[in-house]
């Protein structure tokens, strides 16, 4: 690679009338889940419309360190499940790259077996808390070891996992998705309760894959069992990456797209709800509910006004909250977000990188400890850096269809961990993003 393509620069022009039907890539979180879980059950599955993007990639790679065979045709991913007991022990260090989900989850399969494994990530995971994950897995007899809370992480194999009755203190979906995976080895049953509602795509997975799992939104609990075949696996495509060209139509005069076949999962779309409060013109329908719901979402350029963001919505946003930030920036009146101090771990402190980049943009904005409360205005425009944060760069480039002037992202290489299609998809719709070549 060389040393433009690792910055990237990425210049959005100013653009309106955007329009289109579009079918964007499949979800993040469940392609992870998807790999996972299909690995660990008996038999083949065959998973279609896997997102293909770096994090995703990563969550392969492992799969096949451990073992699994995992062959690519034109349109599905093919994974020979081994069953629970089924994994090896990997021929080096584990390497996560910048996808916290894959560590995350992988603790939580890793930790039961009985092999050592040692689990790296690049500088920016490496900075990112463990503790969350280990704690309740030490509770249920893993022995992990890390400094300071962060990986590298040294996993020992377990004497024995035990069932846990355990009280999740943050509204954490990774934390949760690791000790339900850690669960499918333990004994007798595990007992999760959260005050919290966060996206419950391993629940509904593991139930999709027949293993014996009651939940609702307060409790879930996971029996022993096993993961049965399930043969085919369709993944919705990805609300998260759904949410940029939602927001974009909404800002931009004269536009109206309909996006197809987008996860539709109540646990995922607190964004459209915010939308709805803001005065935001939406209209999704849900069309098919297999193992996950998905449909139709129809946008079309709205005005917005300013609200206080209810604190149920926010972890049923959390990947979406920068975009709240630039949707406020860009409404009539006041928008407040707290209780979001979760934003501040995240790829980048993405409190402060959108403190930061509206600032420059010249909206007001106050900083809070757990949020922002930011005064819609006029967005100028101008050069930013992307903080190393893939969803901070997206973000920042749609800005464009509703500032004075040009934007311009630096080092947005990183859109590549979760949306590589990012620029032809939004160029499609009618913005107008290019690689800057100096
Ligand atoms: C994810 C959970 C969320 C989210 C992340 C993906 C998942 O993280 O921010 O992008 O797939 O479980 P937390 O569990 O840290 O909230």
């Amino acid at each position: 690679m060389n040393g433009l393509e690792s910055e990237r620069n990425l210049l959005a022009k100013k653009s309106n009338n955007l329009d289109g039907i579009i079918a964007i890539p499949g979800d993040k979180s469940i392609s992870h889940r998807a790999i996972m879980i299909s690995m660990l059950a008996e038999g083949k599955t065959k998973i279609y419309n896997f997102l293909e993007a770096e994090d995703t990639l990563i969550t392969i790679n492992v799969a096949r360190q451990l073992g699994i065979e995992i062959n690519q045709s034109s349109n599905f991913f093919e994974v020979q499940g081994k069953g629970l007991n089924g994994i090896k022990q990997p021929d080096k260090d584990l390497y996560f790259g910048n996808s916290g989900t894959s560590m995350r989850l992988f603790m939580g399969i890793l930790s039961t077996q009985n092999f050592p494994s040692i689990l790296t990530g690049d500088d920016s995971l490496s900075q990112r808390p463990m503790e969350r994950v280990a704690m309740p897995l030490r509770k249920m007899g893993a022995i992990i070891n890390m400094e300071n809370n962060q990986a590298p992480i040294f996993i020992h194999p377990a004497k024995e996992i035990l069932g846990i009755k355990h009280v999740l203190d943050i509204a954490s979906a990774q934390v949760k998705s690791a000790i339900l995976l850690a669960a499918l080895y333990a004994n007798p049953k595990t007992v999760i309760v959260s005050e919290s509602v966060t996206r419950n795509h391993t629940e509904l997975m593991l139930q999709y894959f027949k293993y014996p799992i009651q939940y609702n939104h307060q409790k879930i609990e996971l029996n022993t069992g096993k993961l049965s075949s399930i043969d085919k696996l369709e993944i919705p495509c990805d609300f998260s990456s759904a949410a940029f060209l939602i927001l974009a139509t909404i800002l931009a005069k004269n536009s109206r797209i309909v996006l197809e076949n987008i996860g539709l999962n109540p646990t995922r779309i607190g964004f459209l709800k915010i939308l709805e409060m803001m005065g935001a013109d939406i209209k999704a329908t849900i069309d098919q509910n297999q193992f996950e719901p998905s449909g139709t979402i129809e946008i079309k350029s709205s005005q917005l006004h300013g609200i206080n963001v209810p604190k149920y919505l926010i972890p049923l946003s959390i990947d979406e909250l920068p975009l709240v930030f630039l949707a406020a920036a860009c409404a009539k009146g006041k928008t407040t977000v707290r209780n979001a101090d979760e934003l501040r771990l995240k790829e980048s402190d993405r409190i402060k990188s959108m403190k930061t980049t509206l600032t420059e943009f010249s909206i007001n904005v106050i900083e809070h400890n757990d949020g922002l409360t930011i005064e819609g205005g006029t967005i100028t425009g101008g050069e930013i850096d992307s903080f190393g944060d893939h969803r901070v760069a997206m973000t920042t480039l749609i800005a464009s269809v509703c500032s004075e002037d040009d934007v311009l992202v630096k080092n947005t290489k990183n859109i590549d961990t979760s949306f590589p299609d990012f620029v032809a998809v939004m160029n499609k719709i009618g913005l107008n993003i290019q690689t800057l070549e100096n």
